[in-house]
């Protein structure tokens, strides 16, 4: 494994150089070589118009491609969105006409459920077990009306990392479409969608992707893709779009038909930019910087009075996210910004979700301010 130098990834980072940072679960910052990139292309098209559109649009196949291998899928079966609930709607839409229960989790993110209940599908959720759901758990719901199951890869109020793999194989078993929200592990924890038996997944770029707004990617398994289906279509969905053919055309058959009219360019090429920035740093890398860092974290508040971790410690449901109970959260989360120590009350807990900008030294500085307030009430 290559030896990363943090130091000079955490100086790519220059919000980390005026905050203690942490909040990726909430918004990252973005790297400067993502800056970089986006502002390129607004010079581009301040100084040229349009002249540079063949870069662009290489600019975003390139992104498909990378998006996909992170994934494990083709091509063909990714589509960029918006944010995460533009995906998880196009997927109830592409599954409008298939009857059956939704499956859900407790404590999902509100938009990993609202599409399916706002049409009017019967949402039934798994309870949670000292905040993680087991294979065991999730099982006991399913009944012959399941037909759908979504998750969160990791919950965004507790940091539990659901197995995609394990879960993949219980929906096989019961023959639910599989649908997961990696809004929380885009880019950062590994996920195999073939392996996993995933039928659609998303992410938003905002938070662990580090390509902020605007951007994300919805994968969508090949047997999903019939034209007939697709929600969404315009003059770019179809196979000779140059023929302006206002009345006669045939929509292709890969999800980037969704993409209808012109290219977002911009978030797309931000989103391109930090895939590759991940990449290069690698996976593996990444994870164990995340993990070394909240391990510290959690060595360093677990003996503080009046803080309980509530996260999943278990390695196999670790995350980037760590949620603790203290007296009176929303006041020490206010009072922590105002020191610019940037973290989130979630569920009347404090979310602490560090990246690998982060360093020991933010940890030290929270935890100090942590024991003050918790002193002063
Ligand atoms: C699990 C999860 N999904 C989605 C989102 C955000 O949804 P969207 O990208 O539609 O704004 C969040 C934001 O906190 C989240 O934690």
């Amino acid at each position: 494994m290559k030896k990363i130098d943090w130091t000079k990834i955490r100086n790519q980072f220059p919000a980390v150089k005026k905050y203690v940072y942490l909040n990726a679960a909430s918004t990252s910052p973005i790297p400067k070589i993502v800056a970089h990139e986006g502002k390129l292309f607004y010079d581009e098209i301040l100084e040229n118009g349009e002249k540079a559109w063949d870069r662009w649009a290489d600019k975003i196949t390139e992104t498909r491609e990378n998006a996909a291998q992170l994934l494990n899928a083709s091509p063909k079966e990714i589509t960029f969105i918006h944010n995460t609930g533009h995906g998880l709607n196009i997927a109830a839409e592409i599954l409008k006409d298939k009857p059956g229960e939704v499956l859900t989790m407790e404590d999902e993110y509100p938009t990993s459920t609202i599409p399916w209940i706002h049409r009017n599908r019967r949402v039934r959720f798994v309870q949670p077990v000292r905040n993680t759901y087991s294979i065991d758990q999730i099982e006991k719901y399913i009944s012959k009306d399941t037909k759908i199951l979504v998750t969160s890869h990791i919950q965004y109020s507790t940091g539990f990392k659901q197995d995609l793999n394990e879960l993949g194989k219980l929906c096989k078993k019961h023959n639910l479409i599989y649908i997961v929200n990696a809004t929380q592990s885009g880019g950062i924890f590994p996920v195999d969608v073939k392996k996993a038996n995933i039928d659609f997944l998303v992410f938003a770029g905002y938070k662990w992707t580090l390509s902020g707004f605007g951007n994300g990617v919805l994968y969508i398994n090949k047997k999903w893709l019939k034209p007939k289906a697709f929600p969404l279509v315009g003059s770019e969905s179809v196979k000779d779009w140059e023929a302006m053919d206002n009345k006669n055309f045939t929509i292709r058959n890969d999800a980037a038909v969704l993409e209808i009219g012109a290219p977002n360019f911009a978030p797309i090429i931000a989103l391109g930019s930090a895939l590759k920035y991940l990449a290069n740093i690698g996976q593996r890398n990444i994870q164990e910087r995340i993990f070394s860092l909240n391990d510290y974290l959690v060595g360093e508040i677990s003996c503080l009075k009046d803080v309980r971790i509530t996260t999943p410690l278990d390695k196999k449901w670790r995350s980037g996210i760590t949620l603790i109970k203290v007296p009176n959260p929303k006041r020490i989360q206010e009072q922590l910004v105002k020191r610019k120590i940037l973290v989130s009350c979630r569920r009347k807990q404090i979310r602490i979700s560090l990246h690998i900008y982060n360093n020991k030294d933010d940890i030290h500085k929270f935890v100090r301010a942590l024991m003050k307030l918790l002193v002063v009430r």
